[in-house]
């Protein structure tokens, strides 16, 4: 296998994407390739079902045949209330936009949340989420030193492997038969999420794991409002986006509502876990929970983050599981490997590797954006400040150039060394990055990670996972989900 020659030089490729950065002759934004235009209705044509796209959403689908048509970037007008957008397919163009939005980075999206709790919360902070500028750093400063501090996280190693142990034990009672669990699998996923983020956020355990959960407890009724508030922020914020803030559609009314019983659920679930924090005060401070560390630097804060991480921590985690547990289904000689380690009790690093490796295929976002805060050159081209610029991860990182054998989930790549072709660190550092980037990157990330590493171990430690039946689909709900069928098998080991 070959080599591709710039994966050797990417310092030398980015001193001359440096050098692009002073052309003064820079084409206008309005050449950028893209679908054509027309007035009022913008490439509003190529996009619906017949048209050469054919497809409003940002589907994985409609970033490769952008790529396809029209190259590395490609400018996509607006479309009625549709802002237009910058795609990159080049990950030195992105990382010079991530790099220079190094401040105060926008990530868009979310603007109906972002109404729902400017106009109705009584906080003058609304969140990581739905903030930007300097409400958005002042919450970052105050919550990074606890939620980035790995000595904090490590603490909750041992209640999210016991999350993980029970997780094991749920999948035994429920299999079938065949040892399968046809329908409701990624619901079970959600509530091993929301169990382990509570022990971070709350403090302490909920019980969703807990087979009598009745179905209108609130902690149900979490997970199902979770996963409603991201199917509906897809459609208002990026399928059809801002129509509601013209007409207030049923949807809108709909959302509105669904944002509101996601607030007071997480409200009740805080105020629970303050009054257990007051009940248990004088505890040694390495016991503290991250919501009693928080609510001792602010309050307010201390809530909205909380609520924040009952709804970024569920979904995210548990479909990228489920992900990762069917390429280890589909390659059984990898999961052998996995086990291997895991039953040598010794370092994890095949198990970190299936875990970036099944980030790499499988990211929870198939693309991010920002909105820019001052003018860029890229490939040529004049980008205006104030323009939206999409990352195309998942296109990227399944690119032969940049992974050779790309479809294939060879987590050795992320530990061979550079004379092996496959190396991870021939490609370019922003090809893959499931968790952002920059000072905007994932707060959870370190928590996922501790998550991730404990159930896949748990469950390659306990099972044979065998895979029946056609592939799965995916379907993009503002994150890329795993609809299934579950065709996974646990077979007890
Ligand atoms: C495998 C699991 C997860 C993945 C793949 C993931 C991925 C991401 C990505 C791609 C972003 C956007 C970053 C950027 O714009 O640069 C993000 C932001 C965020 N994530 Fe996660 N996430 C995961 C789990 C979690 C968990 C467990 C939490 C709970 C603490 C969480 C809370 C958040 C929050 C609050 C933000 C917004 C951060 C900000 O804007 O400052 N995520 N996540």
């Amino acid at each position: 296998m070959k080599i591709n020659p710039l994966q050797k030089i990417w310092p030398a490729a980015q001193t001359l994407a440096g050098r692009r950065h002073q052309v003064t002759d820079a084409r206008p934004y309005k050449e950028v390739p893209g679908p054509p235009s027309w007035p009022v209705i913008g490439p509003l044509l190529e996009f619906i079902p017949g048209g050469s796209i054919g497809d409003m959403t940002l589907d994985p689908k409609v970033f490769r045949l952008l790529n396809e048509k029209y190259g590395d970037i490609v400018r996509v007008d607006p479309i009625l209330t549709k802002p237009g957008m910058c795609f990159l397919f080049d990950p030195e163009a992105i990382s010079q936009v991530l790099r220079g939005e190094s401040v105060y980075p926008v990530r868009p999206g979310f603007d109906s949340l972002t109404y729902y709790r400017k106009k109705y919360m009584k906080t003058d902070i609304t969140g990581l989420i739905t903030e930007h500028g300097e409400k958005w750093k002042t919450i970052r400063s105050k919550v990074n030193p606890v939620l980035l501090h790995p000595k904090i996280m490590k603490l909750y190693e041992p209640v999210i492997d016991e999350v993980a142990q029970d997780m094991i034990k749920r999948i035994r009672s429920l299999r079938d038969s065949d040892l399968m669990i046809r329908e409701g699998l990624d619901y079970e996923l959600n509530k091993w999420g929301l169990e382990s983020i509570s022990t971070v956020a709350l403090g302490g355990r909920l019980g969703a794991l807990d087979p009598d959960l009745p179905e209108d407890s609130p902690v149900a009724q979490l997970i199902q409002c979770v996963h409603d508030v991201l199917e509906v922020l897809q459609e208002m914020d990026f399928n059809k986006p801002g129509i509601w803030k013209y007409i207030p559609t049923k949807q809108f009314r709909e959302a509105m509502k669904l944002y509101d019983q996601q607030m007071q659920l997480s409200k009740y679930f805080v105020s629970r876990a303050v009054k257990d924090i007051e009940r248990n005060r004088n505890v040694n401070s390495n016991e503290k929970s991250v919501l009693e560390k928080l609510l001792e630097i602010d309050e307010d804060i201390a809530v909205v983050m909380a609520s924040d991480m009952l709804f970024g921590g569920v979904d995210a985690s548990a479909h990228t599981v489920l992900a990762i547990m069917h390429l280890l289904a589909t390659n059984p000689e990898k999961q052998t490997k996995l086990r291997e380690e895991v039953l040598k009790n010794g370092d994890r690093k095949y198990l970190k590797a299936c875990i970036k490796e099944g980030m790499r295929l499988k990211p929870i976002a198939v693309g991010n954006g920002r909105d820019t805060s001052k003018e860029y050159i890229l490939h040529g081209y004049r980008i205006p400040k104030k323009t939206r610029v999409i990352f195309a991860h998942l296109a990227i990182s399944m690119k032969e150039t940049q992974y050779p054998r790309p479809n294939d989930f060879i987590p050795e790549r992320w530990l061979t060394t550079k004379e092996d072709p496959l190396f991870h660190g021939h490609a370019h550092p922003f090809a893959t990055m499931p968790f952002g980037f920059g000072a905007r990157q994932c707060i959870g990330k370190p928590i996922a990670m501790i998550e991730l590493e404990a159930i896949i171990s748990r469950l390659v430690q306990n099972f044979e996972i065998g895979w029946q039946g056609p592939q799965p689909a995916f379907k993009l709900v503002a994150l890329n989900y795993f609809v299934g069928p579950f065709g996974f098998v646990f077979k007890d080991v």
